[in-house]
This record gives C-alpha cells, sequence and structure tokens, in this order.
C-alpha cells in the first residue's frame, strides 16, 4: 500500500555528538551530555505541539557499558535529573512513559523511578515517550528468541507457526507501532544496531547538527522532509 505521508505516528532518534558538541567548545563531555537533555525536553514538547504520538530515544546503548565509568555515572545522574524534573510535564500533558532494553542492567534506584514512572503515566493517552536504554536491536531480537524458544520446550509453540507477527509480538513493546520516521544527528549514516527490526520500512533522516543543537526548528525541518516523501513499502508507484 502506497501512502501519501504527513505527520509520522511515531519518530526515533539517534541523538549523537553531546561529545563532539562538548569538544568543540572546549568543554566536557559531560556538558555535552547537559545540553542534550535539554535537547530531550525541547523534542518531547515539539512532538505534543506536531501531534506525533510516539518519541523514541536512543539514550543508552548495550555497547555503552564500555565508556569510561565516570561518564556512565554521569549519564544515569542526568537521566535521574530528567526523571524528576521531567515528571510533571508528562502528567502535564498526558504523556506516559515507557522503556525499552535490558533494563535490569540499570542502578536498581532508576529502575525503581522507571517503574514507578511508567505505571502512573500508563493510562495517558497524550503521547507515548519510549527511551531505549541498555538498548541493543540485536540483544532485543536475541531476548525475544529467547523467550520464543522457551515456549515451544514447553509445548506452547508449535515452531511451524512462528511467523512476522509472532516474533514481533515478543519484542519489548509489541504494543508500539513501528517508526515512519528515523532521525540521526551529527552526520553518520549509521543504524549503530537501533530498532533492527523496527526500522524496516522507516524514512531515514540524517543531519549534520549536533544533537545539543537539535531543537525544535531542526525537528520541524524534519518533519516537512517527511511530509514529502513518498512511502512504498515495497509497493510500486
Ligand atoms: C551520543 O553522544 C549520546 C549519548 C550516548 C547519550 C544520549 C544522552 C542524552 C541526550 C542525555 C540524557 C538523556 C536523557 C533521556 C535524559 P556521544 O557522546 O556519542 O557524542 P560523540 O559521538 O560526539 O562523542
Amino acid at each position: 500500500m502506497a501512502e501519501r505521508s504527513k505527520t509520522p505516528r511515531h519518530v526515533a532518534i539517534i541523538m549523537d555528538g553531546n561529545g563532539r558538541w562538548a569538544r568543540k567548545r572546549g568543554l566536557p563531555r559531560a556538558k555535552g551530555h547537559e545540553m542534550g537533555a535539554e535537547s530531550v525536553r525541547a523534542v518531547v514538547r515539539a512532538c505534543r505541539d506536531a501531534g506525533v504520538k510516539y518519541l523514541t530515544l536512543y539514550a543508552f546503548s548495550v555497547e555503552n557499558w564500555i565508556r569510561p565509568k565516570e561518564e556512565i555515572r554521569g549519564l544515569m545522574r542526568l537521566l535521574r535529573i530528567f526523571l524528576s524534573k521531567h515528571e510533571k510535564e508528562l502528567h502535564d500533558n498526558k504523556i506516559r512513559l515507557r522503556v525499552i532494553g535490558r533494563i535490569a542492567d540499570l542502578p536498581k534506584d532508576i529502575q525503581k523511578e522507571l517503574k514507578r514512572v511508567g505505571r502512573e503515566t500508563e493510562a495517558y493517552r497524550g503521547g507515548t515517550l519510549v527511551l531505549a536504554l541498555s538498548y541493543g536491536g540485536r540483544a532485543e531480537i536475541v531476548d525475544a528468541i529467547r523467550q520464543l524458544a522457551g515456549k515451544v520446550k514447553k509445548g506452547e509453540l508449535d515452531p511451524r507457526r512462528i511467523d512476522e507477527e509472532t516474533v514481533a509480538a515478543h519484542l519489548y513493546a509489541p504494543d508500539i507501532p513501528d517508526p515512519d520516521l528515523m532521525i540521526r544527528t551529527s552526520g553518520e549514516m549509521r543504524i549503530s544496531n537501533f530498532l533492527l527490526w523496527q526500522l524496516s520500512y522507516a524514512e531515514l533522516y540524517v543531519t549534520d547538527i549536533l544533537w545539543p543543537d537539535f531543537r525544535e526548528d531542526a525537528f520541524k525541518k524534519a518533519l516537512k522532509e517527511y511530509a514529502h516523501r513518498h512511502r512504498r513499502f515495497g509497493n510500486i508507484e
């Protein structure tokens, strides 16, 4: 089914370039992440204004655990601050918070906060903010296969009945529609293990703007470009 696309229902973002933003200014990397957290707030607001229903942000990848301990501590600290500062805004705008990834890898207090805010916002329908934390696309597929294999072993699932829908139903957030638009900041033309299954038909948009500089205007520009794309989903004109 070909489709004239307008506003994407789901936008996924690889927020890249915090380190480069800081280096260019002779500042510590932590400052880049701090300003990046401000871009997160700006883009959440821009989604609400534009009518984008789902926003998935790649906040911390499974690969990010190899970064220096100090930087990881700083990112976790920012996440705590974000959760406490941003919570009211989620309630005010009826936005629910979801998380995808190997959440058990995160510090216990953050896991608890994510669970609490997730629970307290779960009935909201103003929009959905999905944070990908300790997330990897391959890890997600591996986790789904483990569940499926477990069901086969227990005799609950016939392997011949496994199709794309069955696999999709065992991913981290099966109820969330696939992204329509994937934005990557700071110029790299890579998917970097983000939503490997779900990005199959997404439109890709890469900008040279570094994440801390990516605010409402830059986001609107991406939406405008998306509105001009013609999605064909494998079909002809
Ligand atoms: C990439 O920049 C960004 C990250 C690894 C983390 C993203 C985190 C934030 C935007 C801040 C906190 C998030 C939330 C949800 C509050 P990089 O360090 O890889 O930049 P570089 O490639 O220029 O070094």
